[in-house]
């Protein structure tokens, strides 16, 4: 399937802007990118495409249905990438509100408009519009220590944050099965790579551990998660884009499961190598156990064998070599940490229920 224009909502985001980037960049495709630019949104990770003539901004909130429409109608689209949401499960434990306005007002306006745009085209490109719905692995709630979520594991979210994704799922699959809407939704597990807003767990434990600040670990830090790099998503979500079946969901995973602590003192031990304590200590010194987030999910794991077997996808990154990626990263881009940091502290977020 050939993508000429595509929408993508959320672009100035973590994963958005690694999709932005890797279109623009390896791709002949034109991109309009819709974003309100709340704390977690940075157009400073666009700076190597934002001169790129097949790219363009639009500074609009995807709650608003009259904005959303006139997108629609000046970029017509072949197909739309809908990323835009707030995404962090402690900011939704604080103030769940802004996430069921966004995630799920958000998704119906945009699925309203879209179907109104998709009705209106002429019968030769309807078929090839693609609504792509990019949702979260946490809409399945959580596991013990065996087994692996698949595409058709029953939903149980236990966070606003998961709570308010579920409830898009659903409103997704409603438009395909109700209206014809040719979506496709894929559910992925934890990304890590350059560009994450320093609230979550790696990049805010390298802002810290840099700082010399103490490493926050909820609880006794053996809840386990499926780390995928975020390019090898960015990949996975043009391959299910593409050649995606209409009204198919997708479970995109990086076969990573490590538990917190793993990641933390891998982290440390990568920087002890690439940028050394000026007092000669090591950065797993800083760590500190700290009160349990509510709710805690003990465990994600994917899996991703639909996606193999289908559409022949597979991450590409390890997590010890992606992780160094990042941290070098990190390491070098001082700018856009400052920048990200205007809007977060580093404070401890999600216990004030
Ligand atoms: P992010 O928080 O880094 O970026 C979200 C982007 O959406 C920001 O640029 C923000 O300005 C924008 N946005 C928020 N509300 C908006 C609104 N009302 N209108 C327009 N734009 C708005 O998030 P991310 O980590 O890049 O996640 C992107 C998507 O992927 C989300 O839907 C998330 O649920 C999903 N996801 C994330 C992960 C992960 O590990 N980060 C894993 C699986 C799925
Ligand atoms: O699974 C996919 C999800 O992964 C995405 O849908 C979310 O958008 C994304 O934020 C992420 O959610 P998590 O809650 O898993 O990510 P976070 O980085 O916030 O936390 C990862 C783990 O680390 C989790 O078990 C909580 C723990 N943690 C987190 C922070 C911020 C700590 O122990 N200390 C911390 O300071």
């Amino acid at each position: 399937m050939t993508i000429t224009r595509l929408l993508i909502t959320g672009g100035a985001g973590f994963i958005g802007s690694a999709v932005i980037r890797k279109l623009i960049h390896e791709t002949d495709t034109i991109v309009a990118n819709v974003d309100k630019l709340t704390y977690a949104g940075n157009l400073a990770s666009l700076a190597t495409v934002s001169d790129s003539e097949r790219y363009s901004f639009q500074h609009v909130d995807i709650c608003d249905a009259g904005a959303i429409s006139e997108v629609f109608d000046r970029h017509a689209p072949h197909a739309i990438m809908h990323l835009a949401a707030e995404s962090h499960v402690d900011r939704s434990i604080d103030g769940p509100g802004e996430f069921m306005q966004t995630n799920i007002m958000g998704t119906y306006v945009l699925l309203q408009a879209a179907r109104a745009y998709w009705s209106a085209l002429p019968a030769s490109e309807k078929a090839g519009f693609r609504f792509h719905h990019v949702s979260t692995d946490e809409v399945y709630g959580s596991l013990g220590n065996k087994g692996y979520f698949t595409e058709t594991t029953p939903y149980r979210p236990n966070s606003p944050y998961s709570a308010s994704k579920a409830a898009s799922d659903h409103l997704v699959r409603a438009w395909h099965k109700t209206y014809g809407l040719p979506v496709v939704i894929s559910n992925c597990s934890n990304n890590y790579g350059p560009y994450q807003f320093p609230e979550k767990l790696i990049p805010l434990s390298i802002h810290k551990a840099l700082a010399g600040a103490a490493l926050p670990i909820y609880g006794k830090g053996d809840n386990v998660r499926d780390w995928l790099y975020v390019d090898d998503h960015a990949d996975a979500l043009l391959t299910i884009l593409k050649k995606g079946t209409v009204g198919g969901v997708y479970n995109v995973g990086g076969e990573n499961e490590k538990t917190n602590l793993e990641v933390v003192t891998t982290l440390c031990a990568i920087l002890d190598d690439l940028r050394p304590r000026p007092d000669g200590k090591r950065y797993v010194q800083q760590i500190s156990f700290v009160k349990d987030r509510p709710g805690h999910d003990k465990r994600y794991a994917i899996d991703a064998s639909k996606l193999k077997q289908e559409l022949n996808w597979g991450p590409r990154e390890t997590f010890e070599s992606g992780l160094r990626k990042t941290i070098d990263w990190y390491l070098q881009n001082d700018a856009w940490c400052e920048i990200a940091m205007q809007n977060y502290k580093g404070e401890r977020l999600g216990v004030t229920s």
